[in-house]
């Protein structure tokens, strides 16, 4: 019973598409006809609102963090399925015909909520794969790899497993920005092609 409540407590949370709300609530058009036409932070970015994109980076985040941590709370044992379950709600909304984003944020709150050094380890990826290339779907990317090969590392097991599902769908919701990247004309935040 526990895990079926974390199951749909995690898709509904995960589920809201904060992006593309604040670009609406903002005035800023609808996010899915900018840029890449995803509902992430970088394409919030595109707008040229910093601090809208800032906001999206931080809910999106907070999210996959608050699913993993009222299920450790209230649902003890179900943490990995609430978190698989957030993920999925963001890259595939029921509210917006299963079309969302690439969930890099969303998973970075989930990885602090099952084990914070993985979280660390995240995060650390991440900006630094950004910092040096500036290619965001490529830091992203990068980040969701390094996750449960970190979890493993450091025995957390359950959240390997739950990461490694987790990874895969990333790199799957990255296919059109993989493309990109092979034909080296996947955007840097800033400027620039790769
Ligand atoms: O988090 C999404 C990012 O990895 C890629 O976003 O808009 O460049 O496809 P975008």
């Amino acid at each position: 019973m526990n895990w079926i409540l974390a199951l749909l407590g995690g898709y509904a949370l995960g589920s809201v598409p904060f992006g593309l709300i604040l670009t609406r609530i903002a005035g800023a058009g609808d996010l899915r006809a900018i840029g890449s036409g995803n509902i992430g932070a970088t394409n919030v970015l595109r707008t040229g609102r910093k601090g809208l994109a800032a906001a999206t980076l931080l809910l999106d985040l907070l999210k996959g963090l608050a699913a993993v941590l009222i299920a450790a709370r209230w649902l003890p044992g179900t943490e990995v399925v609430a978190a698989i379950a957030a993920f999925l709600g963001h890259c595939f909304p029921v509210w917006l015909r299963f079309r969302g984003g690439k969930g890099v944020a969303t998973t970075a709150g989930i990885c602090f909520g099952l084990a914070w050094p993985v979280g660390l380890v995240y995060a650390v990826t991440w900006l630094a794969l950004l910092g040096v290339t500036r290619i965001s779907s490529l830091a992203g990317m990068t980040a969701a790899i390094a996750a449960p090969i970190a979890a493993f590392s450091l025995g957390h097991r359950a959240a390997a497993g739950g990461l490694l599902v987790i990874a895969l769908v990333v790199l799957f919701q990255h296919r059109a920005n993989i493309a990109r990247l092979r034909a080296g004309t996947e955007p840097r935040i800033g400027g620039g092609k790769s």
